[in-house]
């Protein structure tokens, strides 16, 4: 089939590089000529054009996105011509924190208490109910922790409203986590659903560095109570393709943090570490094929982002069991330009190779 992404980035690269044996084709929607799709297939100009956009429509049998923030509007136009997936209803949910909250509420699925905010006098209010430490957020478009505020002082309240620069804003309670998680899962057409296992994120200056998988030590309830929050959400959403929720793991089990409807970061290590990655059981999922099992190939993988410079990857290239993964992209201050996936055996060999690789981490 012909796949449009609605996006050129290193996500719609991954999808296409496991998209072409499938014998699947790629068009994807960007500026220039120096996207990290770009060499990948068709490039179609601007996201947000009507009239650019048709090429993209009129070349594709199925339409996809890379980013929770693209336009509702444009993918209603788009769905009359040919299907996207996920559905406009994913998209709307998920790209407003404080719509995906209310959703998570809904389906009993615990999360930070949460007020939503679009003015000084909201933001004392939200304050008086929810209480302090709470953390203030921009409710759209925030990324790599940028559009936050974490607050822990009421004398904070017209700086952190000042940050937020007049936009719609959630104060969130704050969560005191043990660690962060994340479960990544896809739903075919057929309503099948494949499980990834609960990964362990750590973040450094709001961008995640590093992810173990499976995360180690998780009991199998939990594992399965993740599961079943991901399905009912999948279900909720009529979900089609892949769906990540961003968890924190603390004394009363898991919260949920955010979702996304895509292919996330803390799923990259499926390329090298599971039967089948998240990109490819994206790309079958949106095209209506067989779902592909999901289980790690090693009982210990690890991803480390690469960010802002691309380091000494010939280390990487020396190493039987690391991967390297670059996205064609210009070094740039706190920029993912690219990952390295880890498989191993033991504990013990997990740790000679991330010592290895120390140079990449923060
Ligand atoms: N309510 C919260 N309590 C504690 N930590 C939080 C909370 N919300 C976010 N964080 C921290 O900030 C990071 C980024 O926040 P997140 O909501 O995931 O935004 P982003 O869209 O930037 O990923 C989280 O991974 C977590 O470390
Ligand atoms: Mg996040």
């Amino acid at each position: 089939m012909k796949i449009g992404v609605l996006g050129a980035g290193q996500l719609g690269r991954m999808m296409a590089i496991s998209g072409y044996p499938l014998n699947h084709q790629f068009g994807f929607s960007g500026n220039s000529s120096d996207e990290p799709s770009a060499l990948l297939g068709h490039m179609f100009a601007l996201e947000d054009n009507a009239d650019n956009i048709k090429y993209l429509v009129d070349f594709a049998d199925v339409i996809t996105y890379e980013s929770e923030n693209t336009n509702v509007e444009v993918v209603r136009e788009i769905s009359k011509n040919v299907p996207v997936y996920p559905g406009e209803k994913s998209l709307f949910t998920t790209q407003h924190r404080g719509r995906e909250k209310a959703l998570f509420n809904q389906l009993n699925i615990p999360c930070a208490p949460y007020q939503m905010v679009s003015s000084e006098q909201d933001l004392i209010d939200a304050v008086n109910t929810i209480g302090l430490p709470a953390i203030l957020k921009t409710a759209t478009e925030g990324y790599d922790g940028k559009g936050q505020f974490l607050m822990r002082n009421i004398s904070e309240i017209t700086e952190a409203w000042k940050s937020m620069n007049g936009v719609e804003s959630i104060l969130e309670g704050f969560v005191n986590f043990k660690r962060e998680l994340s479960v990544i899962a896809v739903r075919g057409i057929d309503n099948n659903h494949k499980y990834y296992p609960l990964v362990e994120n750590t973040h450094h200056d709001g961008i995640l560095r590093f992810t173990i998988a499976p995360a180690q030590n998780i009991d199998p309830t939990v594992q399965k109570t993740a599961e079943h929050y991901m399905q009912t959400l999948l279900d909720e959403m009529d979900h089609i393709g892949v769906l990540t929720i961003e968890l924190f793991e603390t004394e009363n089990g898991l919260v949920a943090n955010e979702m996304a409807p895509r292919v996330h970061n803390s799923g990259h290590w499926s390329i090298d570490g599971a039967n089948t990655s998240q990109f490819e059981n994206h790309v079958r999922a949106i095209t209506g094929m067989p779902l592909g099992d999901t289980t790690p190939t090693h009982s210990y993988c690890a991803m480390i982002n690469i960010i802002s410079k691309i380091g000494p990857t010939n280390t990487v290239l020396n190493m039987p069991n690391a991967h390297l993964h670059l996205y064609d992209k210009e070094e740039r201050a706190n920029r993912k330009l690219g990952h390295i996936n880890i498989t191993a055996n033991s504990q013990a060999e997990l740790d000679e190779s991330i010592k290895k690789l120390k140079d990449f981490l923060p």
